[in-house]
């Protein structure tokens, strides 16, 4: 008799496994639903959706901000839990545990990687798109915020109670707090205020037992890893207490392009030496394309900025014309860049267009010199009219002074400025144009190596890059993890391991890149 062919036993060994996988999962799920119901909450059933609902789709697309990732063959979730209560993220989480499925959760859905909503092995998505209130306290001047609000929702909400309160965090509204706080944040204000993260006061979050905690009771171990070590490590984020800043009545700001013929390379040069010794109230933010455009916020009038510009920067020949003075939350519109001034630009929750996008960060210690300039243009006019960028964000100010070890986001002082890349397309669905502008920004970064921070070469955690290193789907050792975790985190990338394995020591709440709990790999 003739034995089977090796093939086709291979073929038919995976299609059973793939039937039994997916008539477990199919258990697996209908068990974690009637979980669900089980646990003590109010109402879960009208939040919870299956694949076969007829919403399930719009849900899971609405925060999938990268359109890398809303291709056909993204694995999806098995159920999508959109709480209103905290009792719903703590029925899912004791629920996800019980039944062998892995949690995603996901506020603004603008992780660059898609780690909020996609993973490859079974999962439930909690997705906090209804779990957004902003209560604003002008006399406190603190405001609690849940994690599903957008950035742009909150300095909507402060605005309606105060023109001279505002709050340090990053530039695009629709950015969401949760994963935006819990990895740092930075904007405008950070040369004065410093990150998002370095203004919260409280907390409400959920742990791996199901357990609803404040700043109190997660004491401050805990406390201190959530701002800026990503959430998503630790349990979910229900809420922030943040501490509101004072801006004055009237601030200002400006944009002004350089082309190569007008010395763009010159005054690269001169902002990379002057730009994070500025007074604190002013910050130039510097984007690379085959140009330089300046763009600026400063906290005060104009009569003030253009004498001080004189002094700093006078090669950049600002003039009063370039300038324009308006209240601190018409300059957040004014950054978008949007062609609106209204403020409903804060509001919307989706960039548009919406675009693919793949992004990467460094940290410069000293100036780019004039050559390593020349061919970043170069590379840039290679590109040809993509819409690809690389931001240069000037440190110094208030980040000099905060220890790196206050909070676990260590990139403080040293450092003349924080720089991001990206590149954004238009993919239709096309993977050659993704491939080929993946191909390009890692060309960029690696062009970049020689200029950047090293030793390690420092990444930002909200600028998510797999490439940089990855867990594996099982367990990982410290060691692996870091390779790419002393990249975001420094010195207290170990401080994060300990706090990880005092708070989810079997490691439930796991992605490409969580810190690893540091029990040992037989006890897990
Ligand atoms: C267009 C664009 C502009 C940006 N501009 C800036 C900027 O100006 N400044 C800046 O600092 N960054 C900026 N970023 C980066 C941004 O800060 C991060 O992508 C941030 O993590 C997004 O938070 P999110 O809630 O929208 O993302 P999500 O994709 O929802 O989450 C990101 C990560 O946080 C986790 N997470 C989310 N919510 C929770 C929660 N409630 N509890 C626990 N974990 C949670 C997720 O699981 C995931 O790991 C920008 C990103 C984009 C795409
Ligand atoms: C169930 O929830 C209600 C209201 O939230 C609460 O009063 C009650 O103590 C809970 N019961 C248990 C057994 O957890
Ligand atoms: C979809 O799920 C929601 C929330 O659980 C529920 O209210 C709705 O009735 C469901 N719709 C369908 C068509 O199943
Ligand atoms: C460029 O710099 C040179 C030398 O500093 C100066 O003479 C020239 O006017 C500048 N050109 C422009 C367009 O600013």
């Amino acid at each position: 008799m003739k034995y089977p062919s090796p093939y086709l036993t291979v073929a038919v060994i995976g299609l059973l496994f793939s039937l039994a996988s997916s008539a477990s999962h199919t258990h697996d799920h209908e068990h974690f639903l009637q979980c669900l119901q089980l646990q003590n909450s109010t109402s879960i059933s009208e939040v919870v959706y299956t694949p076969s609902n007829s919403s399930y789709s719009s849900i899971l697309q609405f925060s999938i901000q990268n359109h890398r990732f809303l291709s056909k063959t993204t694995p999806k979730p098995l159920v999508i839990v959109t709480p209103l209560h905290a009792s719903h993220v703590q029925a899912t989480i004791i629920c996800s545990q019980l039944h062998g499925l892995q949690i995603r959760t996901r506020s603004g859905g603008h992780d660059f990687e898609g780690v909020s909503y996609i993973s490859q092995v079974p999962f439930v998505i909690i997705d906090l798109i209804n779990y957004r209130n902003i209560e604003v306290d002008a006399e406190t001047r603190t405001a609690w915020v849940q994690a599903g609000a957008t950035i742009g929702e909150l300095y909507y909400s402060i605005s309606k109670k105060s023109k001279t309160l505002a709050f340090p965090a990053g530039v695009c509204p629709s950015v969401g707090v949760g994963g935006h706080f819990s990895g740092g944040g930075y904007g405008y204000l950070m040369r004065k205020y410093g990150l998002a993260a370095d203004n919260i006061i409280d907390a409400h979050m959920v742990d791996v037992k199901g357990r609803f905690l404040d700043r109190e009771a997660m004491g401050e171990d805990l406390f201190w890893a959530i701002r800026g070590g990503g959430g998503a490590n630790f349990g979910v984020i229900l809420a922030w207490k943040v501490k509101l800043v004072p801006v004055p009545p009237t601030v200002t700001v400006f944009r002004v392009e350089r082309t190569l013929e007008q010395n763009a390379t010159m005054l690269v040069m001169k902002w990379q030496n002057m730009a994070s010794k500025l007074h604190e109230d002013l910050a130039i933010r510097l984007v690379l394309t085959t140009k330089a455009k300046f763009e600026a916020l400063f906290l005060g009038g104009k009569d003030k900025l253009i004498p001080l510009m004189q002094e700093r920067f006078p090669e950049l020949g600002l003039v009063k014309e370039d300038c324009t003075e308006m209240s601190w939350i018409e300059s957040t519109v004014y950054m978008v860049g949007s062609s609106s001034k209204s403020l409903q630009v804060l509001l919307q929750r989706t960039p548009s267009p919406p675009q693919s996008y793949k992004g990467k960060s460094d940290y410069l210690k000293h100036p780019i010199p004039e050559s390593g300039l020349e061919g970043i243009w170069q590379i840039f006019k290679e590109n040809g009219e993509k819409a690809a960028f690389m931001e240069l964000f000037p440190y110094g100010g208030i980040m000099d002074q905060i220890p790196q070890s206050k909070l676990p986001f260590p990139h403080r002082s040293g450092n003349l400025c924080f720089v991001g890349y990206l590149d954004s397309w238009d993919q239709q669905g096309r993977d050659e144009v993704a491939q080929k502008q993946i191909k390009w920004i890692t060309r960029i970064y690696s062009y970049m190596e020689p200029f950047a921070s090293n030793s390690p070469r420092a990444a930002y955690l909200n600028y998510r890059d797999l490439d940089i290193g990855v867990n594996n789907i099982g367990y990982t050792s410290y060691e692996q993890a870091s390779l790419w975790g002393l990249k975001y985190f420094k010195n207290n990338f170990n401080r994060l391991a300990n706090v990880k394995t005092k708070v989810d020591p079997l490691n439930f709440f796991r992605y490409e890149q969580s810190i690893p709990s540091l029990v040992s790999k037989s006890s897990i």
